[in-house]
Parts: C-alpha cells; sequence; structure tokens
C-alpha cells in the first residue's frame, strides 16, 4: 500500500527503528487495504467505516483516540522539562496502523475466517522482525494479536486482566473506533 495515507501517524512516531518498522510493513501490505471497509455489517462500525476506504478511516480513528490516552497518561514528554515522549506512545501507534493489516479484501464463503485476521497480521509484521530489538517486536506483536480483546481468535484467547497497558490501550483504541454510538469529530490534525 501507499504508505502516504499514514505519513502523518507515521510521524507522530518518534523512534525511528519502530517508525521504520512500521512503514515497512504498510509497504509490504496490500493495496487493497486502502480501499475496503472495516466493516461490511455495519453492526457495530460507524457508516464511515462501511464505506470504501473505511478501513483507513477506522485505523486513523483508532490513533485519534490513542492520543487523547497519550495526554491522560501525560506520555507525550515535554521538550521544556527535557522530558522525552515515552516510547510506549510509539509502540501503540505502530500496532494501531498494523493491527489490521490480515483483513482480507473478500471472505466468500469463509467468513469465518475474519476471525482470524490479528494472527494472520502478527504472522505478516515477521518478515520485518529484524529491524527491531527483540523486545519492542514482541510488544507490537502481542498489541496486534490481542486486539480483539475477549472477541480475540480462541486458540490464543488472554485473560484480558493479564493485558499490559500498551495492549489494552490498544484494544481500547480499536474498540472506541468501531462503536457506532460514538460521534467523533476529526480535525486535520492528529494532534488537535
Ligand atoms: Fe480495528
Amino acid at each position: 500500500m501507499n504508505i502516504r495515507v499514514f505519513q502523518d501517524i507515521l510521524e507522530q512516531i518518534h523512534n525511528q527503528q519502530i517508525r521504520q518498522f512500521t512503514a515497512k510493513c504498510l509497504e509490504d501490505t496490500p493495496d487493497y487495504i486502502e480501499k475496503i471497509p472495516a466493516s461490511t455489517t455495519g453492526k457495530y462500525h460507524p457508516l464511515e467505516a462501511t464505506k470504501e476506504g473505511g478501513l483507513v478511516w477506522h485505523i486513523r480513528l483508532a490513533c485519534w483516540y490513542a492520543n487523547m490516552f497519550f495526554n491522560a497518561f501525560q506520555w507525550n514528554g515535554d521538550p521544556k522539562k527535557n522530558i522525552e515522549p515515552d516510547i510506549r506512545t510509539d509502540i501503540i501507534l505502530s500496532a494501531l496502523l498494523l493491527h489490521d493489516i490480515g483483513k482480507k479484501a473478500d471472505y466468500g464463503k469463509n467468513f469465518w475466517e475474519y476471525k482470524n485476521h490479528p494472527i494472520v497480521a502478527g504472522n505478516m509484521i515477521e518478515k520485518n522482525k529484524s529491524i527491531l530489538p527483540e523486545k519492542v517486536f514482541t510488544l507490537i506483536k502481542s498489541c496486534i494479536i490481542y486486539h480483539m480483546g475477549p472477541w480475540t481468535p480462541p486458540s490464543i484467547l488472554k485473560d484480558i486482566n493479564n493485558y499490559n497497558i500498551c495492549e489494552l490501550v490498544v484494544y481500547q483504541c480499536d474498540y472506541l473506533s468501531s462503536q457506532k454510538t460514538l460521534k467523533v469529530i476529526l480535525c486535520d490534525n492528529i494532534n488537535c
């Protein structure tokens, strides 16, 4: 896919290795990811997520929610006090940008396969593993494979009480972004 779709969010990732890893994984992602909706049923997702380009819309909104959490946790750092941004902001944004890359354009009769998209995404990012320190890669991957919380594929299901804070934030941002009962007005600038 064309990584420019997420250029502004990639630029928000401070750590160079994490940014490079995320960009490379997105580059390796099929082009149809830019076009497909996040959901076809519209059962839970807002209308915008069910249209063409809806998956990109959904991912961008999830990253917007992540920024809300970063502000609430004071993870953005403070240049005046020489406080660097918390590396967990980079890990979470990377995981959110990549969490749904395992979705298919069309499942046909095999819709049950949809449930496994977190595992598919986790396997897709393995290719670029060497760009990152092992610990950081493992954390990004776990945020991706557990992003569906209690709806995570049964073969890898993990008790939500055992989620670390990055896994929890990614799950929450994805969850909030897929709620049609929430109406958020997005500004052009993701930081606004
Ligand atoms: Fe998602």
